[in-house]
């Protein structure tokens, strides 16, 4: 890791705990239509908060080919869904080679925060299949809750 990514990580971490509360991160809740229909019909409309500006220009740059999904939309579509996630994203930068991250789930601060008190094979139970599904453990997820009194993890453990 070169400092430039270091610093990036730090700035991104620092933004998160300033929006922290008496209980953890609280998340700004910020919403927009547009991006609730379109972007949380796969998954949850994942909280611009937790992904840098760069990252989400990156994973709006690259929609016709997401995660091995097609999640094209038309030009007006993306230009109003990315002016909302670039003005709502964390500070800092999240890298990986160089590059933005496109995963929540791979910043350092995900993994720090899940793996404390989860074992590494959680993410195999059946029910749960991948980090990404957010709203298999937080039930409040698809409306922005991440609250740590809202979370149940399939199989047990918390
Ligand atoms: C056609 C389905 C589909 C649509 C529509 C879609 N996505 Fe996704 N998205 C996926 C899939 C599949 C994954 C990978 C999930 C996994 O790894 O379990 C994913 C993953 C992601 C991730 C990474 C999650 C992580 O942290 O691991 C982000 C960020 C993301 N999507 C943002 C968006 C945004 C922003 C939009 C709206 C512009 C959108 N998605 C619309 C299918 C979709
Ligand atoms: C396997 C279950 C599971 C999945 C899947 C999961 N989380 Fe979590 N999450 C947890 C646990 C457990 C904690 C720790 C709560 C604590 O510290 O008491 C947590 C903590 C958090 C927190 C901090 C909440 C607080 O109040 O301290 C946020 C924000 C969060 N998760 C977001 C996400 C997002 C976004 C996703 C999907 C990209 C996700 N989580 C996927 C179980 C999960």
């Amino acid at each position: 890791m070169n400092s430039g990514t270091l610093a990036g990580v730090v700035a991104l971490l620092f933004s998160l705990a300033g929006a922290a509360g008496a209980d953890g991160p609280r998340l700004r809740p910020v919403t927009n239509p547009l991006w609730q229909q379109e972007c949380g019909s796969c998954h949850v409309p994942y909280p611009p908060a937790l992904l840098p500006a760069a990252s989400w220009n990156a994973v709006m740059d690259g929609l016709p080919d997401h995660f091995g999904s097609d999640a094209s939309l038309t030009a007006e579509e993306e230009a109003r869904i990315r002016q909302f996630l670039v003005g709502n994203a964390g500070r800092g930068a999240a890298q990986k080679g160089g590059k933005p991250l496109l995963r929540i789930t791979e910043t350092p601060w995900f993994v720090h925060e899940h793996s404390e008190e989860l074992p590494a094979s959680v993410w195999q139970r059946k029910e749960i299949g991948s980090p990404a599904n957010c709203a298999a453990c937080h039930a409040g997820a698809a409306d922005g809750r991440f609250n740590e009194h809202d979370i149940r993890i399939p199989g047990g453990g918390k």
